[in-house]
């Protein structure tokens, strides 16, 4: 049987298949319109001759109908609407696919292959395009009544703020690296466009606006991180996307903003981990998704 891990990202997507128990990545783009994108996805499958026992995980960025496998109306994946993305690849290839939350696939890759080895209690949280959470619960993924559990990006933490997913001053708009980048618009960043990695840089060589947004951005995350401490009591929070290149950065802010807001008890007892799997995460995390429901992901603890 051939597993094939299909990634759809807010700005790239790969390709993954399992060779020998290992992911192998087989392609890497960037995202483009639903058309251009599927037709690359199409010609990467085709390469790898699927039989007709393949199996396809499909891990994309919410809202989605993990169950009947349709893409909702991602805000990071503009125009990609009621998408059967499911069907749209077995009725060309045959075989089976599945589709879950990229958050939920990416912790289900932490935790059998990465940094949440060994633990029944973990978070795993992204922050790239978008912002979003995977809950490992009593040695489980938990996914909730319609798999929208650890849409975090979506709480809003400030009553005003930038926007992200839909909402000012939510975790996703203060938080996510297209967030950070508005947060420093909205605080007077001299240039008209900025990313995250320029921010970092510039905090790096001591820049004070930049210095204060990346504070600002780690506080809002220690707010949100002492909400999931206090709601799950989780043993591991592990960070994803960009935090583990710019997590010195962040943390002063963030373990002030945890201290001043979680419970003791629950902060004692939860380490915070950069994710390590990288930017082989999403091969990863896609092909896990077909591992988990055909139930060959064995339960780690
Ligand atoms: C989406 C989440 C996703 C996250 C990270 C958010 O905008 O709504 O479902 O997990 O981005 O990609
Ligand atoms: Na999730």
């Amino acid at each position: 049987m051939q597993i094939i891990g299909i990634d759809i990202g807010g700005t790239k997507c790969a390709v993954g298949v399992l060779r020998d128990g290992a992911v192998v990545e087989v392609d890497r783009f960037p995202t483009q319109d639903y058309t251009a994108t599927f037709a690359r996805f199409r010609q990467a499958v085709a390469a790898l001759k699927p039989g007709p026992d393949v199996v396809f995980g499909i891990s994309c960025g919410g809202p989605l109908d993990a169950a009947r496998g349709v893409i909702l109306c991602p805000p990071n994946l503009p125009g990609w609407v009621d998408i059967p993305i499911c069907r749209v690849f077995t009725e060309i290839f045959g075989g089976r696919a599945f589709l879950m939350n990229d958050a939920n696939a990416s912790a289900l890759a932490e935790w059998h292959f990465g940094a949440g080895k060994g633990c029944r209690h973990m978070v795993f949280l992204t922050a790239g395009t978008g912002m979003g959470a995977g809950l490992i619960l009593n040695g489980r993924l938990y996914e909730g009544a319609s798999g929208d559990a650890g849409e975090v990006g979506h709480l809003r933490l400030r009553p005003d703020g930038p926007l992200g997913f839909g909402k000012h001053g939510s975790f996703e708009g203060f938080c996510s690296g297209g967030g950070i980048a508005r947060l420093a618009l909205a605080m007077g960043w001299p240039q008209t466009e900025v990313t995250l990695k320029d921010l970092a840089e510039a905090a790096t060589r001591g820049d004070p606006l930049a210095r204060q947004v990346l504070d600002t951005a780690g506080e809002r995350l220690g707010e949100a991180l002492a909400l999931l401490m206090d709601t799950l009591n989780p043993e591991r929070i592990v960070l994803g996307g960009y935090y583990p290149r710019c997590s010195e950065l962040l943390l002063p802010a963030m373990n002030r903003a945890l201290a001043a807001e979680a419970l003791p008890s629950a902060r004692a007892a939860c380490q915070i981990l950069p994710a390590v799997l990288g930017e082989s995460i999403g091969s990863n995390a896609a092909v896990a998704v077909a591992l988990h429901a055909l139930d060959t992901l064995p339960e780690r603890v």
